[in-house]
């Protein structure tokens, strides 16, 4: 059983199911790919199918912790139309300020809606928060501003914690603004287990798969275990996610719109109440 589940208390098991998808586990990206990736990338391999029942890992009642949580919420469309308009105001360089204090207020709005619509609250501060626009149609979308290149499947590393403690690390709401469904990929599986998991092959097997025992724990555990699949669940425009994402691998996924992908990304500690 992975440790890693999702909490969707507004879906039936089915409907939640419907969300969900698999791959049949990773790969290294290559020249031939429709983006540009970085040296060293990991994607996920084959087409996305259906999961079935015992490997949807799905949980909708019961929380176990907001590091091996992925949860859905919905929020109200009066609520969603405020934070599109200050969407667009802020890509208007001369409304730019007014639209940074429009967003102070509207994420204390959301955060509250948060506990109201899946139970989940805000321990501290925010830590950031901003906008993203991006194309539709892509099969990832986390792009590395040093170099232009996509990053592939990644754990997010804001709080720079060695691969043990990352289940202490925050946490990101990421509502999906944009006209259509946008996934989140991931791998099931907490940072933890996969260092646990490369230890158990040893040193010389994980060197042998091209896994070196430094630098990236995402990367080196995916070249080792190139089957453990990724799964892919798709939020519905007015809808956020709520992902460990310092703790699990992941990364964004736009092949189902053609639309500009628009978010609105919080990063602190949410915990389910
Ligand atoms: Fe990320």
């Amino acid at each position: 059983m992975s440790p890693v589940a999702v909490f969707a208390p507004q879906l039936s098991v089915s409907a939640l199911q419907a969300r969900l998808r698999t791959s049949e586990g990773s790969r290294g990206a290559a020249e031939m790919d429709a983006l540009p990736f970085e040296a060293g990338a990991r994607l996920a391999r084959g087409s996305w199918s259906p999961v079935a029942g015992s490997r949807a890992q799905v949980r909708r009642e019961e929380v176990a912790g907001a590091a091996t949580t992925i949860a859905l919420a919905q929020f109200r469309p009066e609520l969603l139309e405020g934070v599109k308009a200050i969407e667009q105001l802020s890509s208007v360089p001369e409304r730019s300020g007014d639209a940074e204090r429009q967003l102070n207020s509207v994420i204390g709005r959301l955060v509250v809606a948060l506990r109201d619509v899946c139970g989940w609250t805000l321990r501290g501060d925010v830590l950031g928060s901003g906008f993203k626009r991006g194309p539709g149609g892509l099969s990832n979308t986390t792009l590395n501003p040093n170099n232009s290149r996509y990053v592939g499947l990644h754990l997010d590393s804001w709080d720079r914690l060695p691969a043990r403690e990352r289940h202490r690390g925050q946490n990101r709401v990421c509502l999906n603004l944009g006209s259509g469904p946008r996934g989140l990929q991931f791998v099931p599986l907490t940072a933890m287990e996969m260092s646990l998991r490369l230890d158990d092959l040893g040193s010389a097997v994980v060197d042998r798969c091209g896994g070196v025992r430094e630098g990236d724990l995402a990367r080196r555990f995916l070249r080792c275990f190139p089957y453990e699949p990724v799964l892919r669940i798709t939020t519905l425009p007015g809808e956020a996610y709520i992902a460990p994402t310092e703790n699990v691998v992941h990364d964004g996924c736009t092949l189902d719109t053609s639309g500009p992908d628009v978010t609105l990304t919080i990063r602190g500690h949410f915990e389910p109440s």
